[in-house]
């Protein structure tokens, strides 16, 4: 094979790699070394804002094909016959951690999802978890804070984690699944995916029907113990994004069944808890699950930079045949996504490849800093115009939302929906073994040993009483690990 040439950026060939020009062999360094300047340019300049969330994450390609027909639910044409393929690209990733973190941390995973349809992008932007710590947008931000660093230690803190969810008990379910031993899952191939929220997918009819979407591994769930995980972060802190190269690289290609719930209008009405709250789920006894396609990845990126880490999913890609619901944390992200993404990759971030639509874009958006797409070429850029011919298609419109009411307030979150705790409960009493909860109390315990200063009791009592709502023997067990005595004939007391 002909060697390459070496030269600069444009394209010059260049004579010399290793030695920089000098005056004399000991010489000061000439300017006109132009490719010493150049690299060292280039190379102050690699580093880009990391995701302000979920910052660590492994990516591949791979094809979602589906298997069973919904098309009494939705148009959407990646779901539109058996036996179609689409193109996908999925991301995993740890949520609180910087780019440099462990892959074993506890944390819930994203499970972040690009489709690649021919009515444009559908990105499903979910975690490996089927609930969320808080079901309004409002307080993300401040939730995030204590998931991150402590703004003088600059360590991570149990006091600030456990500060806030024993503030707030809609934390509940989320916090039960994040310590007990899902929290730590082995790798990304050996977990679930959910798309979390409610969504809409609407049919030919234009009809309506309420959607959450779960992707069920096929290799199994496993997951590391509290102490295996610890021991892993020394071990090799960058595991899960190598047993994913690894496993593509054998063939040994990770699948996924998708499978819906489905709710109706009317059933949504009559349901017990608010459905679009993202801390509850649907039983899947009175909504079961009903199987889609399967999704497997079978690329692993050339480049991790160009693809991983320019990749932008966003809540608001949603495609004709799918749409979203009222759930107030799902409109909370369709803002901002786009927001984070434009700061963090550029105003053309959706021309780098791994986030272009494969099939054609019009529309009069145009420029903006390394616009590297034909750029509209000579076509009119405004609108009303008598030359183009982009047509709003209105077969594309969607039916309306019915919404409860015409009233603009700010209404308690809690409104008609404080049960934090008969979810969890079955979680705890019902869904889990012995041995599972025996490593959920041992996690929560190893965990809230962190809790340190001078609202320490505070926390950690107020904390017991959310566990305690959601099941005496596991507030009991709680309380025993910290060495807290607590009165049992209190707990039988009316
Ligand atoms: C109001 C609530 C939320 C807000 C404001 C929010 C905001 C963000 C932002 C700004 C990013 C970084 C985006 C980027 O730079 O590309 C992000 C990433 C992410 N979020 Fe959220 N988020 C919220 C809730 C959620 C929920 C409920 C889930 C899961 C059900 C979720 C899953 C993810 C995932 C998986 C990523 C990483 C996507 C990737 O791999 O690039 N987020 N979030």
């Amino acid at each position: 094979m002909e060697p390459k040439k070496l030269t600069t950026a444009s394209g010059i060939p260049y004579s010399e790699f290793e030695n920089s020009m000098t005056v004399g062999q000991r010489g000061p360094i000439l300017i006109q070394d132009y490719l010493l300047h150049e690299d060292i340019a280039h190379f102050n300049r690699e580093r880009i804002p990391e995701r302000v969330v979920h910052a660590k994450g492994s990516g591949a390609f791979g094809t979602f094909t589906v298997t069973h027909d919904i098309s009494k639910y939705t148009k959407a044409k990646v779901f539109s016959d058996i036996g179609k393929q689409t193109k996908v690209f999925a991301r995993f990733s740890q949520v609180g951690g910087e780019k440099g973190s462990a892959d074993s941390e506890r944390d819930p995973r994203g499970f972040a999802l690009k489709f690649y349809t021919e009515d444009g992008n559908w990105d499903l932007v979910g975690n490996n978890t089927p609930v969320f710590f808080i079901k309004d947008p409002k307080k993300f931000s401040h939730f995030i804070h204590t998931q991150k660093r402590d703004p003088k230690t600059n360590c991570k803190s149990p006091t600030m984690m456990w500060d806030f969810w024993s503030l707030n008990p809609e934390s509940l379910h989320q916090v039960i699944i994040l310590m007990s031993n899902r929290g730590t899952p082995m790798s990304y191939r050996h977990m679930h995916g959910f798309g979390s929220h409610t969504f809409s997918m609407i049919n030919h009819f234009n009809e309506r029907t309420w959607v959450k979407f779960h992707f069920r591994t096929q290799q199994d769930i496993k997951n590391f113990t509290g102490d295996e995980a610890n021991a892993m972060r020394g071990i090799d802190p960058d595991q899960a994004q190598r047993d994913l190269v690894e496993a593509i690289e054998k063939k040994d290609f990770p699948k996924w069944l998708l499978q819906i719930q489905v709710m109706t209008e009317d059933q949504a009405i009559e349901f017990a808890f608010n459905p679009f709250d993202v801390t509850k789920i649907w039983p899947h006894n009175e909504y079961p699950l009903i199987d889609v396609g399967m999704m497997e990845l079978h690329t692993i990126p050339e480049n991790y930079f160009r693809d991983v880490e320019q990749a932008a999913f966003a809540p608001a890609h949603v495609v004709n045949g799918i749409s979203y619901s009222p759930d107030k944390m799902l409109q909370g992200r369709i803002l901002s996504y786009p927001d984070a993404q434009r700061y963090r990759l550029g105003a053309n971030y959706e021309h780098i490849p791994v986030n272009k639509c494969p099939y054609m874009t019009s529309n009069y958006q145009r420029d903006g800093l390394m616009q590297v797409s034909e750029n509209g070429g000579a076509h009119v850029n405004y609108r009303p115009n008598s030359f183009d011919d982009i047509v709003a298609d209105k077969n594309y419109k969607e039916p309306s939302m019915i919404l409860e009411s015409h009233e603009a307030a700010w209404y308690d979150r809690n409104m008609n929906d404080s049960d934090h705790y008969s979810q969890p409960a079955k979680l705890v009493t019902k869904v889990m073994t012995d041995l599972d909860r025996s490593h959920l109390i041992d996690n929560i315990v190893n965990s809230m040993k962190g809790i340190t200063g001078e609202k320490k009791e505070e926390i950690i009592y107020r904390q017991l009483c959310n566990f305690f709502r959601v099941d005496i023997n596991l507030g009991l067990a709680i309380a025993k690990g910290l060495g807290i005595e607590i009165d049992e004939s209190i707990m039988s007391r009316k």
